[in-house]
């Protein structure tokens, strides 16, 4: 009986929340991160949070954490949308490669690591990140109803959208609670990008030497920013409010990448979660 899968959609979750937070394990499947979704994430956090008597301190640092890991996840996978269409435009445009050639030489990119790094440098990251940003705010734009998108921004967002479908990336989403813990798991139909992972793994044990010096949140200052063009802020808020609940990232924050997947993976004893003094 606890364990029947029972599936719901947007506002269900919302309208059976009380009859939801009784189980063990969730599984959501996000297509972004507009408002209504977050909100949707937050009901289900709040009341795990709440069954599991978690100090409203610590809930907070858990859902930015959260918030963080599930817009790098909406970020990515938009990110390699735009990425891979600019590819295919650039393999189609001189006419000479036919569509379906096109398609199979994107994949064949893909797959192939260096291949994949020496392209992700030749179209532009900034341009990438810029069309991501536009594409997010427009989405936020359209879903709260108080604004109106112009004609062009409504076209351009049908067009993106085509194109999401085309590729159809999902990012899944899996809380547990255990015995010992509230476990939660992202997975995004991207990959972390050349040199990234690497920096990221980096800039983390950098933080971890300062959090040893009592010191993490000496990792914000201006000049550590410098340092960390392509391994941001994010990932970094996220391990610091691990330091802020006392615990070690390292061990409780996991990132994993593949050709085709990113995933991370987010623990939080309960113990920790509870305690009410830091
Ligand atoms: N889930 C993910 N899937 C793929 N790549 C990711 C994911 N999470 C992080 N990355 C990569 O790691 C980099 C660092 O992430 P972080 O959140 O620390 O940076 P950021 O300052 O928020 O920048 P961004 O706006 O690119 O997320 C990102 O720029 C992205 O390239
Ligand atoms: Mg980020």
């Amino acid at each position: 009986m606890g364990n029947e899968k029972i599936k719901y959609k947007g506002t269900e979750i919302i309208e059976n929340l009380d009859q939801l937070i009784q189980k063990d394990y969730f599984h959501f499947e996000l297509r972004g991160l507009t408002k209504s979704t977050r909100d949707i994430v937050n009901e289900v956090v709040q009341g795990i949070l709440n069954r599991v008597g978690a100090n409203p301190l610590t809930s907070f640092h858990l859902f930015s954490g959260l918030m963080e890991a599930l817009l790098n996840a909406v970020k990515a996978n938009t990110r390699f949308v735009i990425f891979q269409d600019e590819l295919l435009n650039k393999l189609t445009s001189q006419g000479q490669t036919p569509e379906e050639e096109a398609e199979e030489l994107l994949d064949i990119i893909l797959e192939t690591e260096p291949l994949r790094d020496a392209m992700q440098r030749y179209i532009v990251p900034d341009k990438i990140k810029k069309v991501v940003q536009k594409i997010l705010t427009l989405s936020d734009k359209k879903r709260s109803k108080k604004h109106n998108l112009s004609i062009d921004e409504k076209e351009f967002l049908t067009i993106v959208r085509e194109k999401v479908k085309k590729y159809d990336l999902k990012i899944s989403m899996k809380i547990e609670i255990r015995p010992t813990s509230v476990y939660i798991r992202i997975r995004n139909d991207s990959p972390i990008m050349g040199m990234d992972l690497n920096r990221i793994r980096k800039s983390r044990e950098r933080h971890a030497e300062l959090a040893k010096q009592g010191n993490s949140a000496e990792f914000f200052r201006p000049d550590f920013l410098d340092e960390k063009e392509s391994a941001g802020f994010g990932i970094a808020m996220i391990d610091e409010g691990f330091y802020n609940l006392g615990l070690d990232p390292l061990e409780c924050f996991d990132i994993q990448t593949s050709k085709k997947t990113t995933t991370v993976y987010l623990n939080y004893p309960l113990e920790a979660l509870q305690k009410m003094e830091f």
